[in-house]
């Protein structure tokens, strides 16, 4: 699957190589910029921070930054026995953080990137992932149930991102920051009013840390993935009503695999995503576009 991701950036590269590296420069191009190749989407040598890395799309993100180059620390409140095996089997080196999200505070955010610097050398590139999502009709929300989707789907993206760009701020070098929205990013869905809240304010967040740390070369981004097949959407997709409901509104016809977001993370870590700053970007098999 990520073979096939490759191919099709490198079909796009390739072909956009003929434009900067043969043709003569337009004008007021910035002509003194080296010629893109598919170099610009390996991450050897950088370390990504996946939150929510033990299953599902986090587990996906973690091995396909791995796939890519980068060594990968690993935060979850499951083991993570099966990722950082995967990610040790291609080569590159893994830290498995067991810590739950709940706990979030500016300290511990601060504490963790350091502790992943210490480990690892560095770090690069941090993907807010770990999300939950508690179902129930808007009258009957219960208190602890809202506060725990806050801490872990708003709070703790803000706190880490703040804690590495404090650290790359201070470093005098940039970093890449890749949050989770969703289609309820967009739209509002039923019976989920805190994870709607939690994904469209993640939508604002990012923006509006990409308009503040742009300068300072750190991009922020989010992916919004459509109706994926893991954990989060057992529920739906064991009904089979309401899973062909879902399939007969997704063009692409298929759930999404955490595979499908592996292209799309690997390009928003990259260096050739360096002038993207506040992009949503639905992996949806063109569910918003239906
Ligand atoms: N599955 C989908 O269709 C879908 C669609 C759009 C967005 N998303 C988002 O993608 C992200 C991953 O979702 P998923 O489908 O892989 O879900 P999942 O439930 O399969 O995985 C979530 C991961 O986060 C971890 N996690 C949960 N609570 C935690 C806590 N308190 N502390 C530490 N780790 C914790 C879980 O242990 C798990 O490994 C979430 O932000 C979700 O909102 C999912």
């Amino acid at each position: 699957m990520l073979v096939g991701s490759y191919s099709v950036l490198k079909g796009l590269f390739d072909a956009q190589r003929g434009i900067y590296s043969s043709a003569p420069p337009p004008p007021n191009s910035m002509s003194t910029r080296p010629a893109l190749t598919t170099d610009a989407f390996r991450l050897d040598g950088r370390v990504a921070v996946v939150t929510g890395a033990a299953r599902g799309l986090g587990q996906g993100l973690a091995v396909g930054l791995a796939q890519a180059g980068a060594d990968v620390a690993m935060v979850d409140v499951l083991p993570l026995a099966e990722t950082r095996r995967r990610i040790e089997e291609l080569g590159r080196r893994s830290v498995a953080m067991d810590q739950d999200l709940r706990e979030m505070t500016p300290e511990l955010a601060a504490a963790m990137i350091e502790k992943v610097v210490s480990a690892l050398g560095r770090i690069d590139i941090l993907v807010n992932n770990a999300g939950i999502l508690r179902r129930a009709p808007a009258l009957d929300v219960a208190a602890a149930d809202w506060r725990d989707v806050v801490e872990i789907n708003l709070s703790t993206p803000f706190y880490l991102s703040q804690a590495a760009a404090r650290h790359w701020v201070a470093a005098a070098r940039g970093g890449k920051i890749i949050n989770m929205a969703s289609m309820l990013s967009f739209q509002g869905g039923l019976m989920v009013p805190s994870y709607t809240a939690t994904k469209s304010a993640i939508a604002g967040l990012t923006r509006a840390l990409a308009n503040e740390w742009a300068s300072r070369g750190i991009n922020v981004n989010a992916l919004a993935p459509g109706y994926m097949a893991t954990e989060m959407t057992s529920g739906i997709r064991d009904d089979p009503a309401r899973s062909q409901a879902m399939l007969d509104r997704i063009p692409a016809g298929r759930w999404g695999t955490p595979e499908d977001l592996a292209g799309p993370v690997i390009f928003l870590a990259s260096e050739a995503a360096s002038y993207l700053h506040g992009v949503i970007l639905p992996v949806d098999g063109g569910w918003l576009v239906r």
